[in-house]
């Protein structure tokens, strides 16, 4: 079983993608509804809400982790790979290795939450990336072929000077999930929140939060000089590799096309953003993980 994770239900966009790739495999999603949002939080709360989120995922008989969390993937993806003997994928190096694919200037904008942006996350894996080549997704020993080959890719980007310019923009993860998105007056933040961005003349932007691929036509609409990077297709993209690259793992994970949906929270409205995002009804599960 693949086991998904996010502060909210924000990551769905992610476990979207992972069904379309691998449409048989059981997955199972954990939305930390009662406590999301973790975008404005320290970094030591962060940390131990996403070790009682692995956590929980592990005991559900998960065999590999996807972070579907941006988040959870600039501030605490480190000490969860250290804590748990899985196969662990954040979010960031995959949008990031995109990005460096099609960049041509080598200006790439990212717009994210608070918490993304001051972990300063993707500059550092920038630096990760020129250094060695590839990203450990584990301790153990695992082929990462496919990774390479991208990397061999990307070197020839990475050697032209590449500058990452950040707008935080907190007001959208709220907006969306208010389906207050289409208003004019939501239009207008999402202008400001990208005139910056446009000002800098970026030729790549990476939506940093897994909300923001629901809202991906309207950012493009606003964005027409730059290609958008949606990270939640290429994590897919990339636990797909990296499963045609481990066949022993693969075999190790369940193939009977079953999802279960859990949150820390249900509301009414939750079940109605879900379906917002998955554009289908899906059956949310209340769990205690504390
Ligand atoms: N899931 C978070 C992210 O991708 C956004 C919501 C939050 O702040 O928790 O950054």
């Amino acid at each position: 079983m693949i086991g998904i994770f996010d502060s909210g239900i924000g990551g769905l966009t992610v476990l979207k993608e992972i069904k379309r790739l691998l449409p048989f495999y059981d997955l199972v999603y954990f939305g930390d509804t009662a406590r999301v949002p973790y975008g404005n939080r320290s970094s030591a709360l962060i940390n131990q809400y996403a070790q009682e989120d692995a956590n929980f995922l592990i005991k559900m008989g998960a065999k590999i982790i996807v972070v579907a969390c941006n988040t959870v993937s600039a501030v605490a993806l480190e000490n969860l790979r250290n804590n748990f003997p899985v196969p662990i994928f954040g979010v960031i190096q995959p949008a990031l290795r995109a990005a460096l694919q099609v960049t041509k200037s080598g200006r790439i904008g990212v717009i994210a939450t608070r918490a993304t942006i001051s972990s300063n996350a993707f500059t550092k894996e920038l630096k990760v990336l020129n250094l060695h080549g590839k990203e450990n997704i584990t301790d153990s020993n695992i082929n990462v072929p496919a990774f390479v080959r991208r990397q061999q890719q990307i070197k020839k980007t990475a050697d032209q000077k590449i500058k990452i310019f950040y707008q935080i923009a907190p007001l959208l993860v709220p907006l969306i999930e208010e389906n207050y998105i289409y208003k004019s007056e939501a239009v207008k933040i999402i202008k400001q929140y990208l005139q910056p961005l446009k000002k800098e003349q970026i030729d790549t932007l990476i939506l940093g939060c897994t909300h923001y691929p629901i809202i991906y036509d309207l950012i493009s609409a606003k964005m027409k000089n730059a290609k958008i990077i949606n990270p939640a297709l290429q994590v897919a993209k990339e636990l797909k590799d990296f499963l045609l690259s481990n066949p022993d793992i693969d075999r190790s994970l369940s193939k009977r096309k079953q999802i279960r949906y859990f949150v820390s929270d249900l509301t009414p409205h939750l079940n109605d953003i879900a379906k917002n995002f998955m554009g289908q009804n899906i059956n949310l599960e209340k769990v205690e993980i504390t």
